[in-house]
């Protein structure tokens, strides 16, 4: 089978095409014949030796992704949810090695759910990492409530976009930062104010959320404790609540937490009955084909993406 395999770090080119041999599923595993893939910023820095990169180096070769829709081929020993023939997606072995840059990927049946029928795959392999992270963060770490103030920085990207759609769902008020040639954007998903981030620091025009999603690091994490009410909770995605920013928020009640997001069938599952139902949809933005995958590194190496870029597998 073809798959891009990374066998040194560093710049797109160094993704290349290989032919390696198809993945034998292991007990609870089943193979899937990826139909599409999503590409994140976790991947792009794994990409160039950072992020991941090292504990993949330990189990040669390299083949960066984690988020596939597609097929079920065949079914390892003790898989008991899915059967050749179902339509799957979800994040595979985050943050171990997914090997999702692949025709075929043999994934844990712990970490993928049944595809919605309304959904088509490019759609739904956008809806894994990037909306697993929204949901993980929004309803496990923060605890979100319906009647909740929320602020969602970078609201119009992978993660924002998500997580100002499940933030809605829960009867939330949401508050998003974006450039203002997003606001639309990001009004249509939900967002009841846009805040251009360009013009102003957030806690110029928020000072009573209940809850903070952070996806800059540091600076931000500490810009943001005052835009949230005492007792508030800022979780951060980009490593942000250093131990002097916890520190920080303590003194106003405030929890102010790190968090990766990790695989979950369970989790999938929440999201695929979501998207069933017509309340969470992924904005897809960009589509390439397989052979052009580094194209997707450097779109989402943008860092001005719209929703998620997604790389079609079947041609
Ligand atoms: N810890 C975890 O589990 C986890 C999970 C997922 C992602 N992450 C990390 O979270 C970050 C975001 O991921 P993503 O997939 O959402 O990225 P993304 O889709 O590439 O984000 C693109 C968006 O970022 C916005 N943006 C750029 N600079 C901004 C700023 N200074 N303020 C506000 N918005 C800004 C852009 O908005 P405009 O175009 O409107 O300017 C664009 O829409 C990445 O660093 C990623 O590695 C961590």
């Amino acid at each position: 089978m073809k798959a891009f395999v990374v066998n040194e770090p560093g710049s797109v080119d160094k993704l290349q095409l290989q032919e390696i041999d198809k993945p034998t599923p292991r007990a609870g595993e089943v193979l899937v014949k990826v139909i599409a893939i999503s590409v994140n910023p976790v991947d792009t820095k794994t990409r160039e030796g950072k992020a991941l990169y090292n504990s993949l180096a330990e189990q040669p070769p390299v083949i960066i992704g984690w988020d596939i829709s597609g097929v079920v081929e065949a079914v390892g020993d003790d898989v008991k949810v899915f059967k050749a023939g179902d339509e799957v997606f979800g994040m595979v072995n985050f943050p171990g090695h997914g090997r999702a840059y692949a025709e075929y990927v043999a994934a844990p049946e712990a970490h993928l759910a049944h595809k919605p029928e309304n959904v088509p795959h490019h759609e739904a392999a956008a809806a894994t990492l990037a909306a697993l992270t929204a949901w993980q963060v929004l309803v496990h770490e923060a605890n979100l409530k319906a009647g909740q103030k929320v602020l969602i920085h970078a609201a119009a990207g992978g993660v924002g976009h998500f997580a100002v759609q499940i933030a809605k769902y829960f009867q939330a008020t949401v508050l998003g930062t974006a450039s203002p040639e997003n606001h639309d954007f990001i009004r249509n998903l939900g967002a009841d104010e846009q805040i251009d981030y360009h013009k102003y620091k957030v806690a110029d025009v928020v000072m009573d959320a209940d809850i903070v999603l952070d996806s800059l690091g540091e600076e931000n994490t500490r810009n943001s404790l005052a835009a949230l009410r005492e007792g508030g909770t800022i979780v951060s995605i980009l490593g942000g609540a250093k131990e002097a920013v916890q520190e920080e928020a303590k003194k106003r009640n405030i929890t102010a937490k790190n968090y990766l997001v990790h695989s979950s069938a369970e989790d999938m599952e929440k999201i695929a009955d979501l998207m069933r139902q017509g309340h969470l949809r992924p904005h897809v933005s960009h589509v390439f084909p397989f052979k052009d995958l580094p194209k997707a590194h450097e779109q989402v190496e943008t860092r001005k993406t719209n929703g998620k870029v997604v790389v079609s597998v079947e041609e």
